[in-house]
């Protein structure tokens, strides 16, 4: 692990910007397992946990994936690209090992285990067109780790939006995939010509006590 003193977590929000060119130097492998592992404890609704991460270093890989999202440069540049895909029906699967994993932790007690077998499927199921939609929600609270995580171990990062669904999900050969969708992809490295904090409006437009109003 790099010896380099890590930043506080408000170090780390005030000091990030979305990085548009990286520096070629590789992320030491520790650093980026600890950004990692960091990113899996972001909390998800019921702890579903519905991300799925890719961890992209192929040249050619990003190169394809650049392709796919109008060739903007922090994706070729950066030595690590993440893609934050979600499984939407993943949790079928998963959810005995959640309830496993969080009773021999001693974190969940049987009569919550009861309640979450009886509750979870129904709040899933019922989801309808909002599925989603939750499962992005979750994956983008573990990019906002990924990106705050990062900073605070002297790299950067850039949330990206500007990319192609199907382009993506091909790249990471999920391109049948109904199950999978993509929710954010995440360069991240050591960069170079950050951009200057643009600011942010005035909170009277974007605060407000008790309702939205003046
Ligand atoms: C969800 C999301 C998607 C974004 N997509 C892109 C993108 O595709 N390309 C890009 O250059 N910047 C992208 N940005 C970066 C924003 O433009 C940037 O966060 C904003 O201008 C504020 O700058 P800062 O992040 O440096 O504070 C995105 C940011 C967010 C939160």
């Amino acid at each position: 692990m790099s010896t380099t003193p890590e930043l506080t977590v408000a170090q780390s929000i005030l000091q990030r910007r979305s990085c548009k060119r990286f520096k070629p130097d590789a992320i030491p492998a520790d650093v980026l397992e600890r950004v990692i592992d960091l990113t899996l404890h972001a909390p998800s609704s019921f702890n579903m946990q519905p991300w799925r991460l890719i961890v992209i270093d192929d040249a050619a890989q990003k190169e394809a994936l650049a392709k796919v999202a109008w060739n903007q440069p922090q994706i070729t540049t950066a030595p690590v690209v993440l893609v934050f895909a979600v499984s939407l029906r993943g949790w079928e699967q998963t959810f005995e090992s959640v309830i496993k994993i969080a009773s021999e932790l001693g974190a969940w007690p049987e009569k919550f285990v009861t309640m979450a077998r009886g509750a979870v499927p129904g709040f899933q199921n019922a989801l309808g067109a909002k599925e989603r939609e939750y499962a992005v929600k979750d994956a983008l609270i573990a990019a906002t780790h990924t990106a705050l995580a990062a900073e605070s171990l002297g790299l950067s990062s850039c949330f990206m939006n500007g990319w192609d669904e199907s382009g993506v999900k091909e790249i990471i050969g999920a391109k049948d995939n109904p199950d999978i969708a993509i929710a954010l992809v995440m360069p991240i490295g050591y960069g170079l010509d950050l951009p200057k904090f643009a600011g942010r409006l005035p909170r009277e437009v974007t605060v407000f006590k008790g309702t939205l109003s003046k």
